[in-house]
């Protein structure tokens, strides 16, 4: 987490760095700051809270230099505080630096650097390296911050400046994401592509160990040993759906909630060939002659896009027949899996950064296992360490609470299934083309729930100030169920469970009285009696119940306080049009409450430390 931006070139620094820097602010934002180079002496401004304020403090004390770096932070070491935030300095204001990562060994660090006399400003893991920079800066600051990683245990990304070496900024990457976007006489450094793509499209992505600089015209990268490395200039054109205007709507999460239309008709024309009705799915070396040779596949992932993978499973052995686990990626890394040569690892992940899933991917790879990833983020760290990607294609996703992204997510392992069970002959062509012409209908349902909202408003109104959940749902549905409380607590503070129904009565049952909402996901699939079963259970102790059922259920109306309805559709795709009022639900409840729906209190976006 934490969003890192550097700049060197002939423009006003503080107005290109808070461009970037604002582009990043879905990685942290307790704190913000930025340090620029102007004249030989060294500029800093930082303040707790978020990027806002740093801007308006810019304006009345602005900033001035053609080199600069900037960071947005997530609190790990320390607390939110101005003295906390980045940048941070050495004894003697000579070095300035950003940091993204954890340094484990910092408390030793530490004290090695109190016994020599360095005082020590702050509580947090980055002070430490600017000190050690500062402790081997003679001429070269490359020199310094190579000499300094080499006592760093943990993840850093880094982007250093100093007065003793003015026409630089040193940038280093172990096990987090750091890219160089390069210019014409200008250069520049991110934590993500994201925070550059409106500035070039040119772009070298750093990998683990490397350390280098960026000056005005030139660039220069140098692998763990100090050897020079052939930097491979990648063009990124990522002009997807998805901007980082609101386009009018209040949050980034509603305006995303209302792409998904679009994401899914686009999706579908990109991925199935007009006629032919082929799936396409580019970008992957797991070839169409191996995929029906895998008999095993483990997803690992986290929050929303384990609830994907969940999805994923049920999918996978229904049409496919292939034994498959779900695991959280943070478990999975510390697991033994016992694997086999026929196992596939896939790992999902919207911003192909998170650090638990990028951990589970090499660990896949030290027992030579195939990792395919499911991605929305473009030449993310994710993509490039997988040995094939599937891209969700949601465009970029701002607001925290993962909305198009899981939906986008949802499609991606549809299509996959289709594709794959028709290869292995466990989907006769009839049978696909049946479901790919059920998936076209998807967008326009989508539509349809967005364009009428009343039941989502008017169960958001009455239950806003409740303090409980419980979100219940079956086989396709259990997913949708874990997803449902994850949106609602997260953005809105409430506490909210999801449970499989049939777990009900083996103890939250015991949380049911007249207080608590119950969001039960109930459309006329397989398990519709079962759910309804579960539904009787929960008014029998007198819980208010909330369905989300299929259009046209009379039964469940009678039965429930609330009913919210989806339109007809498969049972297997019915995760993605359920999905719908339940983001929708969170949203306006933590409208209601007063809440920061984009940005919500202690998260950040991207998960880039364990
Ligand atoms: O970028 P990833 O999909 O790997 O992120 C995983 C989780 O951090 C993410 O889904 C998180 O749970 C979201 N805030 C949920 O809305």
């Amino acid at each position: 987490m934490c969003g890192i931006v550097g700049y060197i070139g002939d423009k006003a620094v503080d107005t290109l760095l808070i461009v970037s820097l604002e582009r990043l602010e879905y990685r942290g934002y307790d704190s913000a700051g930025m340090a620029t180079l102007n004249g030989g002496k060294l500029g800093i401004r930082k303040q707790v809270g978020k990027i806002q304020i740093l801007k308006e403090i810019l304006k009345k004390k602005p900033l001035e230099g053609q080199l600069g770096i900037a960071h947005t932070r997530w609190a790990t070491h320390g607390e939110p505080t101005t003295e906390n935030a980045h940048p941070h300095t050495g004894c003697k204001n000579e070095v300035a630096l950003v940091h993204n990562g954890i340094i484990e060994n910092y408390a030793e660090l530490r004290d090695e650097l109190l016994k020599e006399g360095h005082i020590l400003r702050t509580d947090t893991d980055t002070e430490v390296i600017a000190h050690l920079v500062e402790k081997h800066l003679n001429k070269s600051l490359l020199v310094a911050v190579q000499k300094a990683v080499k006592r760093l245990e943990g993840s850093y990304a880094l982007a250093v400046i100093s007065i003793k070496d003015p026409d630089k900024i040193v940038v280093a990457r172990y096990r987090s994401p750091l890219v160089i976007g390069i210019g014409k006489n200008e250069n520049f450094v991110a934590s993500d592509a994201s925070a550059l793509l409106h500035l070039t499209s040119n772009m070298i992505f750093m990998e683990d160990g490397q350390v280098g600089f960026i000056a005005k015209r030139r660039v220069k990268v140098l692998d763990r040993e100090g050897r020079p490395v052939e930097k491979k200039v990648k063009i990124v054109k990522w002009h997807l759906l998805g901007g980082p205007q609101k386009d009018g709507y209040r949050h980034f999460m509603l305006k995303e909630i209302h792409e998904q239309p679009a994401i899914i008709r686009n999706t579908l024309q990109r991925r199935i060939s007009q006629g032919t009705e082929r799936i396409y799915f580019e970008h992957t070396s797991i070839t169409e002659e191996k995929l029906p040779s895998i008999s095993r596949v483990i997803i690992q992932a986290c929050g929303t896009s384990w609830h994907a993978g969940l999805v994923g499973k049920y999918l996978f052995e229904k049409y496919l027949r292939l034994h498959t686990e779900v695991d959280l990626s943070s478990e999975f890394r510390y697991r033994m899996p016992v694997v086999r040569g026929d196992t596939l690892v896939m790992a999902i992940s919207q911003s192909g950064e998170t650090a638990d899933t990028l951990a589970g991917i090499r660990l896949a790879k030290s027992v030579f296992l195939d990792v395919l990833s499911l991605c929305n983020t473009i030449e993310s760290t994710i993509a490039r360490e997988s040995d094939g990607v599937i891209y969700a294609f949601a465009g970029s996703e701002i607001g925290v609470a993962s909305t198009k992204a899981y939906t986008a997510e949802l499609l991606a392992l549809f299509l996959l299934t289709i594709h794959w069970g028709t290869l292995k002959g466990m989907l006769s062509k009839e049978e696909a083309h049946e479901m790919v012409e059920e998936l076209k209908k998807i967008p326009y349902y989508v539509e349809e729930m967005l364009d009428n909202q009343k039941e989502v408003l008017e169960c958001a109104e009455r239950y806003y100030q409740s303090s409980n959940f419980l979100f219940l749902g079956r086989r396709f549905n259990y997913p949708t169920a874990l997803e449902g409380a994850l949106k609602l607590k997260e953005i809105s503070y409430i506490h909210a469970e999801g449970y499989a129904a049939g777990e009900m009565k083996h103890g939250p049952l015991a949380l049911v009285d007249e207080k608590m909402p119950v969001v039960c996901i109930a459309p006329k699939d397989s398990v519709y009696q079962k759910m309804i079963s579960n539904i009787r259970e929960v008014k029998a102790r007198k819980g208010k119940v909330i369905a989300i059922a299929t259009r046209g259920d009379e039964e469940i109306t009678k039965l429930v306080d609330h009913t919210i309805f989806i339109p007809p559709i498969r049972e297997e795709f019915s995760p993605i049009l359920a999905v719908i009022p339940l983001q929708l639900f969170a949203y306006h409840v933590a409208i209601k409450r007063g809440c920061h729906v984009d940005q919500p209190r202690n998260l950040a976006k991207s998960v880039t430390v364990e």
